[in-house]
Formats: C-alpha cells, sequence, structure tokens
C-alpha cells in the first residue's frame, strides 16, 4: 500500500515530467547515443508473449520490441504516454497503453512473461514497493530486465551525486544517486545479473526474478 508521503511525492513527479514532456526527447537527445545500443541488448533479452513495460516514457523503446509479443505499457504522466501513444500509432504492433503507478500496477499476481523498466526507478517515489510490484506481476519462471544509471560506489563521486541531487530532481523529475541494485534486493527479488555498461559504475543493466 503506497505511503501518504510517497503519494505527494508522486504528484510532484507526475507534474515535473508533465511539464518537460513536450522536450523531453530533446533533453534526451545526447545521452540516448549511448542507450539505443543498451535498449536494443536488454530487448534482445526479454520473452514474452506476455511483456510489461513499466514507465514507458514518450515510447523510447518501441522500435527495439522483439517480434511476436504483446507489449502492455504503464506510465505515471499523461504528457509522457500521450507521445508514446503517437509513436504507437505510427507501427502496427500489439501494444496496450496505460496510465499507471508502478507502485500499485493494475494486473493480477504472476501475469507477465518480462517485466522491463528503463530509467524509471530513478523516478519512482517509492522504488522498494514499485519493484515488489514488479515482482508479484510476473510470473515465477519469467524475468525483470532494468536499465538504470544509480549512485556511484566510488565515494567522490557518489558524494558529488548526492550534492548535486536536488536541483537534478527538481530539473529532470530523476533522483542521480538511488542505490537501484541495493532497493532490487530490499524488495525480496533474486538478481541474477549486473553488469556495468559504461559511465564508470553508474549505468547498469540488471537481471531479477522471483524467489519462489
Ligand atoms: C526518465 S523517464 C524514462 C522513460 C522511458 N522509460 C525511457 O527509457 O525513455 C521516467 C518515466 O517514469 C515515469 N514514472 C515516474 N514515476 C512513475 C511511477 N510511479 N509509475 C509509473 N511511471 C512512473 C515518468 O512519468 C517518466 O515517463
Amino acid at each position: 500500500m503506497a505511503k501518504t508521503s510517497d503519494n505527494q511525492q508522486t504528484t510532484i513527479t507526475r507534474d515535473r515530467y508533465q511539464r518537460i514532456s513536450p522536450i523531453y526527447d530533446w533533453m534526451e537527445i545526447l545521452p540516448e547515443r549511448k542507450y539505443i545500443s543498451w535498449r536494443e541488448r536488454l530487448w534482445s533479452l526479454v520473452r514474452g508473449p506476455e511483456v510489461l513495460e513499466v514507465g514507458v516514457g514518450t515510447g523510447k523503446n518501441l522500435a527495439f520490441y522483439p517480434e511476436g509479443v504483446r507489449v502492455t505499457g504503464v506510465d505515471l504522466t499523461p504528457g509522457m504516454l500521450e507521445r508514446a501513444r503517437n509513436r504507437v500509432a505510427m507501427l502496427n504492433r500489439d501494444i496496450t497503453l496505460l496510465l499507471g503507478d508502478a507502485r500499485n500496477l493494475e494486473f493480477p499476481n504472476s501475469y507477465f512473461d518480462s517485466v522491463v523498466a528503463t530509467y524509471v526507478f530513478c523516478s519512482v517515489s517509492d522504488p522498494v514497493q514499485g519493484l515488489k510490484e514488479l515482482g508479484r506481476v510476473v510470473n515465477p519462471a519469467g524475468r525483470i530486465f532494468l536499465l538504470e544509471h544509480v549512485r556511484s560506489a566510488k565515494p567522490i563521486v557518489g558524494k558529488i551525486m548526492d550534492i548535486l541531487n536536488p536541483a537534478m530532481v527538481r530539473v529532470t523529475g530523476a533522483n542521480i544517486n538511488r542505490r537501484t541494485v541495493e532497493n532490487v534486493r530490499l524488495s525480496g527479488l533474486l538478481i541474477e545479473h549486473v553488469e556495468d555498461l559504461g559511465v564508470g559504475d553508474i549505468y547498469k543493466l540488471i537481471i531479477a526474478r522471483r524467489e519462489d
């Protein structure tokens, strides 16, 4: 169950993404040059038939969805989702887009074969609760795939990220000092694979599954 303070924070996060949604793709042009190959790699590992993408945003992953899977994309922010809808309209694919909150997903237990989130758990107000929800809706044989930037474990870099974080959150909606690998563990998921993708130890591919 989501807590009141987290609900307030979620409203703030939604307002921030709503504000930047018209320019989000432009803001991401430079980092996206790196992200593209990481997105491609992640999606090459995803298995269906039922796939959930949490925090689908403006739909930047759509181009990488494997053939033959049914994808449901959920996002908190109407403005982001509207842009994803425009992208879907150009494709002839089985994709459903819904407004929703990672902390409280409206799907039955064990429904999905794969659950994906890219650059989302830096923004979810209660990341451990959100990750628990991913564990609830993925089936026991399924996998959770995350692409995330996290707080560096290098003391000086980590400290700088802590100092810059309040300004970054206000401008972009994303925390740059989240300890997402630890949060995955705290949510009770079993981590199968963590990989440093580049930019020191900041960008990670994380693959996890349920314990049962
Ligand atoms: C940095 S953007 C990433 C978008 C997309 N996944 C990508 O790779 O470009 C973060 C997205 O997470 C969404 N988000 C933040 N909190 C959320 C929550 N609690 N539930 C669902 N989506 C959330 C935001 O609305 C935003 O679209």
